[in-house]
């Protein structure tokens, strides 16, 4: 898609819903429908979830950009390196996307969920906000398609929701968990064993879920006492859901 109007193209951020192609926006699938390039993260070696949401509405010439993550857990979030090496790893990112809209073409950023929340895209946002035209196309988050997968409502009343992530401290999640009504808990994955002890210790194992893939084909959602795994999938959330007061 050229930009009639302007030299310059338009980065979108857009935000793709939970995983089914039919809980994405009119917008973002009007946008998705007639682009002309697309870019998106991936693991290395790995198609790209993002890039698999939409690969039934996309136009068939459609350029791709995948931007390989040169690290995903290898090195802890907290090594120095980690920052350094992602750091210039989202440099060349926008550095090959601002030269696409330099061109005059619109550039479509694949983003799961919705751009703003924990994404990627947030990366190559805050660098080129204020160098070139971008816009974000909201979504319907991961949490929200888990916590409807549970089938119970996450928040009444005046309950206080609380969204953690798994890479925090043991004793950061007991802290948090113990204090609020109702919690989402993102980044499951490798701190699963940590994310259940703090649970656990905040006496609320027995009101918890994890949420599998939620809203894709292979979801599924199970009591997390009953969990047996060690290792949660990197598509996994965990939910404790707000009561009615
Ligand atoms: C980098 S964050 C991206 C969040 C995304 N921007 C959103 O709006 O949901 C990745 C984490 O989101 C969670 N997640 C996102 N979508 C999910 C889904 N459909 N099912 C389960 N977990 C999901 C997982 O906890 C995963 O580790």
């Amino acid at each position: 898609m050229k930009n009639p109007s302007s030299e310059i193209g338009t980065i979108y951020g857009v935000g793709l819903g939970p995983g089914a192609v039919d809980l994405m926006s009119v917008r973002a699938n009007n946008l998705l429908k007639s682009c002309s390039f697309i870019a998106f993260f991936r693991k290395a070696g790995r198609p790209g979830h993002a890039r698999q949401i939409v690969s039934e509405i996309l136009p068939e010439k459609v350029k791709e950009y995948p931007m390989e993550y040169p690290v995903t857990t290898e090195i802890p979030l907290s090594d120095p390196r980690y920052k350094k090496i992602m750091g210039s790893f989202y440099d060349e990112c926008c550095r090959y996307i601002k030269s696409v809209i330099e061109s005059g073409e619109d550039v479509c950023v694949l983003c799961e969920g919705d751009p703003f929340f924990y994404g990627s895209f947030m990366h190559i946002y805050e660098r080129l906000r204020f160098e070139a035209p971008i816009e974000v196309i909201p979504a319907i988050t991961g949490m929200s398609a888990a916590w409807t997968a549970t089938g119970l409502p996450i928040t009444w009343g005046d309950n206080i929701l609380t969204i953690l992530t798994g890479t925090l401290s043991k004793e950061a999640l007991v802290d948090k968990i113990s204090t609020t009504d109702a919690a989402v808990i993102m980044k499951v994955g490798q701190n699963l064993d940590k994310i259940r002890a703090a649970i656990t210790l905040a006496e609320r194992e027995s009101d918890a879920f994890i949420v599998e893939y939620a809203a894709m084909s292979n979801q599924s959602v199970c009591k997390l006492v009953e969990y047996t795994k060690a290792v949660a999938p990197y598509f996994s959330i965990i939910i404790l859901h707000g009561e009615t007061k």
